[in-house]
């Protein structure tokens, strides 16, 4: 680890005291347990305390503020790993082995390389288009350049081959980034086109398609930053971690060793996180059986909503409307008494204070220190926490949540706003593997109901004399 991040380490390990010492006080939960189908449950709207499945993959306390991945406390993974060991982690239950990793971090750089479906991408006007529909589009395009899947004979005949080839789509936008760049990659045709899809095909399932989506997603969010800033896509740098070369091909710039190790930290916490509703709309989509490139697709629809990912993005909003330290009581008062939702606050299931925020909050301090914009948003960010604490903390376990502070982390780190969701999505994509896979060992076609309330006994009647 390079030593200026021991800084970061350390402000992780004093948020974990500081986290452990406030809710000692809350008693021991008892430790859940395997089941016995079928559970009764009480069940709440929104599906509320509903039990869907067993997991070995994730936990979450809301009354003692935990965090838990394959029994390891969020605060220490986050001190102690990199983002590519707590993916490996919560696909396959154990943290990696030196070998077990480098080959994990080879096959990640192999799969950053998404040429053809970039070309793809960017024949669509992505920089008009809502950039998590760009990412789902794009992450549902990757499918076929990983696994060539639906192609009844892979290689076309020579007579057959039209121009309209993947690589000689022109580009929608011109780029305005690089004055006498010609975007060419590296890389030249990609992976090689199979003579048969039978025997070429890879498999849409297994583990190998949770890497492809793990690194390639993060590639399309590259390529959606760069296109949306004008710019060209950025070539993957296999020098750099997973964390490090996101950002890279985000902004174009390679980040500094700290700016790397937060980045790393905002990724592991953003990983996994229950049966929250993106991870259940993946899951729903694969037990149908349908496929994994489908089932991260619905995550990334789901994520997108303002209650649920998109809420980091409205957050940044929220504070520039408050503009100022000194308009938060006003503005604060004014939001409650039209009974607006504040952004960043409140959680399904944390009623203690979010652990993701407990870490978020000082590495935002931290960054802070040397960019004198996100001072200002940060000091808006701590008063209006404390406005709502103070009356609804207690009251109705209504907390910061991981929303608030990661968005002043992303500015800090040269992310814009409009990508916070798709960053999201590209760390969660581990979870949502995760969780896929092991629900489909034992798969069975998600089916709850709904209780029909209508009117019975209606007679149809002449559509003429129909109100
Ligand atoms: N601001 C003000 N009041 C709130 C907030 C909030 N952010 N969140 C909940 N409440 C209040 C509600 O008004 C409601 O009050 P009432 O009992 O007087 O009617 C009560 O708390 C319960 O709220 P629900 O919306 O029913 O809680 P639910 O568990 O369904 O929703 C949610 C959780 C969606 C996260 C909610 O707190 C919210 O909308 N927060 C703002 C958006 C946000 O930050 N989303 C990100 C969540 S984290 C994530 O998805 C990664």
């Amino acid at each position: 680890m390079h030593q200026d991040t021991q800084v970061i380490t350390d402000l992780i390990l004093q948020a974990a005291e500081k986290a452990r010492r406030e809710v000692a006080a809350e008693p021991e939960p008892e430790l859940t347990k395997p089941i016995q189908w079928p559970v009764t449950c009480t069940v709440g709207p929104g599906l509320e305390g509903a039990i869907s499945c067993e997991t070995k993959i994730g936990y979450v306390n809301g009354s003692k503020g935990w965090l838990i991945y394959r029994g390891y406390d969020i605060f220490d993974l986050c001190a102690c790993c990199s983002f590519e060991e707590v993916a490996w982690l919560l696909l396959h239950g154990d943290l990696p082995d030196e070998d077990e990793l480098a080959g994990f971090r080879a096959k990640l750089n192999d799969y950053f390389r998404l040429p053809k479906t970039t070309r793809l991408l960017m024949g669509f006007p992505v920089e008009e288009m809502n950039p998590m529909a760009a990412l789902r589009m794009g992450s549902i395009l990757s499918r076929q350049e990983f696994t060539f899947v639906d192609q009844d004979a892979a290689k076309p005949k020579e007579s057959m081959a039209i121009s309209a080839d993947e690589d000689s789509i022109p580009m929608e936008t011109k780029p305005t980034g690089e004055q006498h760049a010609i975007y060419e990659f590296r890389t030249g045709k990609g992976r090689p086109r199979p003579d048969s899809a039978a025997t070429a095909m890879q498999d849409t399932t297994g583990f190998e398609s949770c890497y492809h989506l793990l690194a390639g997603v993060a590639t399309l969010a590259g390529v959606v930053a760069r296109v949306r800033a004008g710019k060209l896509p950025v070539e993957p740098d296999p020098e750099l971690s997973f964390a490090g070369n996101f950002l890279y091909m985000m902004t174009g710039r390679r980040p500094t060793p700290v700016e790397t190790r937060v980045m790393d930290v905002a990724m592991i916490l953003h990983a996994d996180h229950g049966m929250n509703a993106s991870t259940f709309a993946a899951m729903v989509v694969a037990s149908t059986l349908s496929d994994i490139y489908f089932a991260v697709g619905s995550g990334i629809a789901a994520l997108n909503g303002p209650l649920h990912g998109g809420a980091n993005e409205a957050v940044l909003h929220m504070l520039n409307e408050i503009g100022s330290r000194d308009n938060v009581a006003a503005w604060y008062a004014d939001a409650r008494a039209n009974g607006r939702k504040i952004m960043g606050f409140g959680h399904r299931v944390y009623k203690a204070y979010d652990p993701r925020a407990r870490v978020l909050q000082p590495l935002a301090q931290f960054l802070a220190r040397t960019d004198h914009g996100m001072g200002k948003m940060l000091d808006i960010a701590d008063t209006l926490s404390d406005a709502v604490v103070r009356e609804l903390g207690a009251k109705k376990g209504i907390f910061p949540n991981v929303d608030f502070y990661s968005g002043l982390v992303y500015t800090a780190l040269g992310i814009p706003p409009v990508m916070f969701t798709p960053v999201f999505a590209v760390a969660r994509v581990s979870g949502w593997t995760a969780r896929v896979q092991e629900y489909l060992e034992h798969n069975r076609i998600f089916r709850p109901r709904a209780m029909y309330t209508g009117p019975f006994d209606r007679k149809v009647s002449d559509r003429k004399k129909r109100d």
